[in-house]
């Protein structure tokens, strides 16, 4: 593709700022290995460079190669996620490092459409591994560059909606440079991330206000356009807490939706006709958990029934799977417990630890 002489000029001002001023010694630079920068992209998305670093670190300890990874249980996989959220990341990780192994000899694929038909690997993030670890000139558009993008050019609406993401995409596309593609996407990376902030971006150090439409306009704040605001929707669930000689039990969640295939108490939703049956178990404080989605209210009741008793009055907990549930010693340190658990559910053993101590 031929360039404008703007779009050369944008390029080179982005490739400068890498240059100066990008990051250039995360754990996840200097290397192209395709799956350290796999894991990465997959870690980083909708979480923080900070948060991800050493997550990454031990994962990698644990699963140095994609066949590691591919031959562990899913179980190891989840313990490693533990605490990063969004476990269809872990689960999809998983599913491809198989994929690789069975489909591609083992072999990482180095092109965009080998690399989309991977699960959890988007358009984004095939881009990224193919600029940062085959060298080609692909573009990327995650969260970061979208703002530093919809700002620049000014782009209105919710880039949740197609029409806005296609233009994004037209753009980035339009401006990546067939040159020091990788050293381009980084610093992208780093201006969303480091400088063109969502809130109190430091546009005196941006090197692109000359060409930022938004920072012209005096639009920064406004721009990019916010998702519709709705109701956050919320659902109550209990979670039984059954004791046994120092022991609790645990379930595994089922493979897909929330937490799926993670392990956590056993679930039942707060109906009222529910609230009832359980009157006469003691109940811990609620714990509020926020998905980026919705809320959870969790009630932690502690059950003076059997597990066994419980099943014979809810006939629809069919949950109770012999290789579904488990008892776990509290007496056991929590981090060796070679399984995946919700934040939540590790608060909740640590304070149950706590009381037996
Ligand atoms: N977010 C997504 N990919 C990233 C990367 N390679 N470096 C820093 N932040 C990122």
């Amino acid at each position: 593709m031929t360039r404008a002489w703007s779009e050369v000029e944008f390029a080179q001002k982005v490739i400068a700022y890498y240059h100066q001023s990008g990051r250039k010694d995360l754990p996840w630079q200097n290397t192209q290995d395709p799956y350290r920068i796999w894991l990465s992209e997959i870690m980083l998305q909708q979480t923080q460079v900070k948060t991800v670093i050493p997550y990454y670190q031990k994962f990698l300890q644990a699963f140095p190669s994609v066949l590691d990874l591919a031959n562990a249980e899913q179980d190891q996989v989840l313990h490693l996620w533990s605490g990063l959220g969004y476990y269809s990341r872990a689960r999809n990780l998983h599913k491809a490092a198989k994929m690789i192994r069975d489909e591609f000899a083992g072999q990482f694929p180095e092109n965009q459409a080998e690399l989309e038909s991977l699960p959890g690997i988007g358009r984004s993030t095939a881009g990224a591994i193919a600029a940062f670890a085959f060298n080609k000139p692909s573009a990327i558009l995650d969260g970061n560059v979208k703002r530093v993008l919809a700002r620049c050019f000014a782009i209105e609406g919710w880039y949740g909606q197609t029409t806005v993401l296609n233009q994004l995409w037209e753009l980035s596309e339009k401006l990546t440079p067939n040159q020091e593609t990788a050293g381009y996407n980084q610093a992208m990376m780093d201006l969303g991330a480091l400088v063109c902030k969502r809130s109190k971006p430091l546009c005196q150090e941006c090197p692109l206000t000359a060409h930022c439409l938004a920072f012209q306009q005096d639009r920064v704040s406004e721009l990019p356009h916010k998702k519709p605001k709705k109701a956050r929707p919320a659902k109550s669930v209990y979670w039984l807490i059954y004791l046994d000689k120092q022991r609790i039990l645990l379930q595994k969640r089922p493979p897909s939706g929330i937490w799926g295939g993670l392990w956590s108490l056993p679930e039942v939703e707060r109906t009222e006709a529910v609230k009832q049956n359980y009157s006469s178990a003691r109940r811990l404080p609620e714990i509020l958990h926020k998905f980026s989605h919705y809320d959870l209210h969790i009630t932690p009741l502690l059950m003076n029934k059997t597990i066994e008793k419980t099943m014979q009055q809810e006939p629809n907990m069919s949950i109770m799977e012999a290789d579904s549930s488990d008892w776990y010693s509290l007496t056991e340190p929590l981090e060796e417990l070679a399984i995946g658990l919700p934040t939540p559910v590790t608060n909740l053993l640590k304070q149950l630890k706590q009381t037996l101590e």
